[in-house]
């Protein structure tokens, strides 16, 4: 699947709600196209963006579950649907808590199978804000089943879609 629920606005909608200062280092964990990437470097901050596959030369190829980063090296890590296409969820958590400085601040959207709160809490972060996007999930969904993409196999049982801002205590 391509893009990310909400797009652009939803991105902008994230920055806002962790206010982040202009500057600051920020990684994109899965930034597919690098649309996210340019953005936020179109906005002023020093970005980075990571992807298995990347669809831009922006982004450079790497597992974001297993990255060449110095532990603390950035104030911010955003991910948007990719965590749970990892298949690791709980590591890409791990993950972005070794590189975010203590104080850093995640930016996460993604699909949850289960209550998203003690996942974060078992990873060391601390939940800021929720809300639930599951509507807007669904709709982008949907669209990419009818353009017939490759979907990942998804487990039965209820999901939600979260937006989620947690920091690094
Ligand atoms: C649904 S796309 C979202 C891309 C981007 N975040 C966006 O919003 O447009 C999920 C992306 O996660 C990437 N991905 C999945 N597992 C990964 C991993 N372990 N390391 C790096 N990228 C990964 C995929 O290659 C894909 O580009």
């Amino acid at each position: 699947m391509k893009g990310h629920p909400g797009g652009t606005e939803h991105t902008r909608h994230m920055l806002a709600l962790a206010g982040l200062h202009p500057g600051a280092s920020i990684l994109d964990m899965g930034a597919g196209d690098g649309e996210t990437l340019r953005l936020l470097r179109a906005l002023g901050y020093d970005a980075e963006g990571m992807d298995l596959a990347p669809r831009s030369g922006d982004v450079m190829q790497g597992n974001f579950l297993h990255t060449p980063f110095t532990d603390k090296h950035f104030d911010a890590v955003i991910s948007q649907c990719a965590f749970f296409a990892s298949g690791d969820a709980e590591q890409a958590l791990r993950e972005a808590y070794r590189l975010l400085k203590p104080g850093g601040k995640l930016l996460l959207s993604d699909v949850f199978f289960a209550q998203a709160e003690p996942m974060l809490r078992e990873a060391g972060f601390v939940l800021l804000h929720a809300e639930d996007m599951t509507a807007v999930w669904r709709e982008y969904f949907l669209e990419a089943l009818w353009r017939e993409e490759d979907l990942c196999d998804l487990p039965r049982g209820t999901c939600r879609y979260w937006l989620l801002i947690g920091e690094r205590r």
